[in-house]
């Protein structure tokens, strides 16, 4: 015996608990939807449902995020592994030059046009230098978008920290390097605005060097470039050493697997419904593919590249656009392709209903003595 009933195994199977009670009436077991099952009953009706009890009964596939680390393990350990693009997140101080940088490396003028020249939410690019892709994101640097510099920092190989070389180390500097150590996440030095009188490379450096972060001709071994956005001066430089410690980490994927990833940002679309950028981090993501993204689910309808170009799949480091989700999720979300699009939509459709009691039971503990505790 397991403890499990009928309706925990309808729950598992994604079925009603009543089909099972019939199902195991058929199969000679005589029970209702509470009582307690034998590990015999279980087999018999996992196996009527073509799956191995034995492997399968205690997965529960409408956990996403264990169903991703679970994919992300298996990948990892696939013979099918072959090299990816690194994904590097630009990180720094409000105006310290990271949108400028991204624009001269794809040639665009993306910080020319944001409100108030300050980046509000997560960018994703991919640029070829020597014909080997790397993508990028851009994250703002403004103090109030904390956690976008912590989800950047979470879905990156490698940090690049700008610092502009005329302003020094800053508080949104220092939260960046934080985030990035508790990440795990190797830290690039870009000392940017070099054309500018008056800047001080060494001064940055020496700040730099109090948190750990040390050059090589200081006995350390954090890569340090001083670059000009604007001018471009060494900015080849600083992608060649971004290649260069990728090739150091060995970045692999297996693009043969169903594709997971993350949700890098998500909106309403007025035309084409929930819209959804996101990064494949393993396995191949293709046009059709049922997906569960958070607590949504759908088909993947229209994907589009980061130039806006349409595409049929997107392989491992790719940030990609997509639509066909039932609602828009939510930043961060795992992203896990299912074989069918029934289990997608009942394992999406659990989830939310699990997150709409979650959200009722949180406010129900609500009183008048907590409730600013709470907003
Ligand atoms: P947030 O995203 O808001 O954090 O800012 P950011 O780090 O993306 O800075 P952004 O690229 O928007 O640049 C801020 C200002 O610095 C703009 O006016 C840029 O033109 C200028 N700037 C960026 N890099 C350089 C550089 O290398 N030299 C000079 N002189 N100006 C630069
Ligand atoms: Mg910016």
């Amino acid at each position: 015996e397991v403890g499990m009933n009928a309706q925990d195994l309808g729950k598992l199977l994604h079925r009603e608990p009543a089909e099972i009670v019939k199902k195991l009436f058929m199969l000679g077991v005589m029970t209702n939807q509470n009582q307690s099952l034998d590990k015999d009953a279980i087999e018999l009706v996992a196996a009527e449902y073509n799956i191995n009890a034995k492997e399968k009964v205690h997965e529960d596939i409408s956990d996403i995020d264990t169903l991703y680390d679970k994919r992300m393990a298996a990948s990892k350990k696939s013979k099918h592994q072959t090299k990816r693009p690194p994904v590097v997140t630009i990180m720094g101080h409000v105006d310290h030059g990271k949108t400028t940088l991204l624009d001269r490396l794809r040639h665009t003028h993306v910080s020319a046009h944001e409100a108030g020249g300050i980046t509000q939410k997560i960018g994703a690019y991919q640029v070829r230098v020597d014909n080997k892709p790397i993508t990028f994101l851009d994250t703002p640097g403004h103090a109030a978008f904390s956690n976008m510099r912590e989800r950047g920092a979470e879905i990156t190989d490698i940090v690049v920290l700008v610092v502009a070389a005329d302003d020094g180390v800053m508080p949104q500097t220092v939260e960046a390097i934080d985030h990035a150590k508790s990440a795990k996440v190797p830290i690039i030095v870009a000392i940017n605005k070099m054309d500018v009188p008056g800047a001080n490379p060494e001064h940055v450096t020496e700040q730099l060097m109090k948190y750990n972060l040390i050059p090589e001709n200081y006995g350390g071994d954090t890569i340090f470039v001083n670059i000009s956005a604007k001018t471009g001066e060494n900015v080849d430089e600083l992608l060649q050493m971004i290649l260069l410690q990728a090739d150091v980490m060995e970045l692999q994927a297996d693009p043969t697997q169903k594709a997971i990833g993350t949700v890098i940002e998500a909106r309403l679309s007025r035309g084409r419904g929930p819209v959804a950028d996101l990064l494949v981090q393993q396995g191949t993501l293709k046009v059709g593919d049922p997906i569960v993204v958070g607590n949504r689910f759908g088909r993947v309808r229209v994907m589009t590249n980061d130039r806006g170009r349409q595409v049929e799949k997107a392989t491992p480091s790719m940030p990609v656009e997509i639509t066909g989700l039932n609602d828009v999720p939510e930043s961060a979300d795992k992203i896990v392709v299912f074989d069918d699009e029934k289990t997608a939509r009942s394992v999406g459709e659990q989830r939310a209903q699990q997150a709409l009691q979650q959200s009722r039971e949180n406010v129900k503990h609500v009183t008048l003595d907590n409730l600013f505790d709470t907003m």
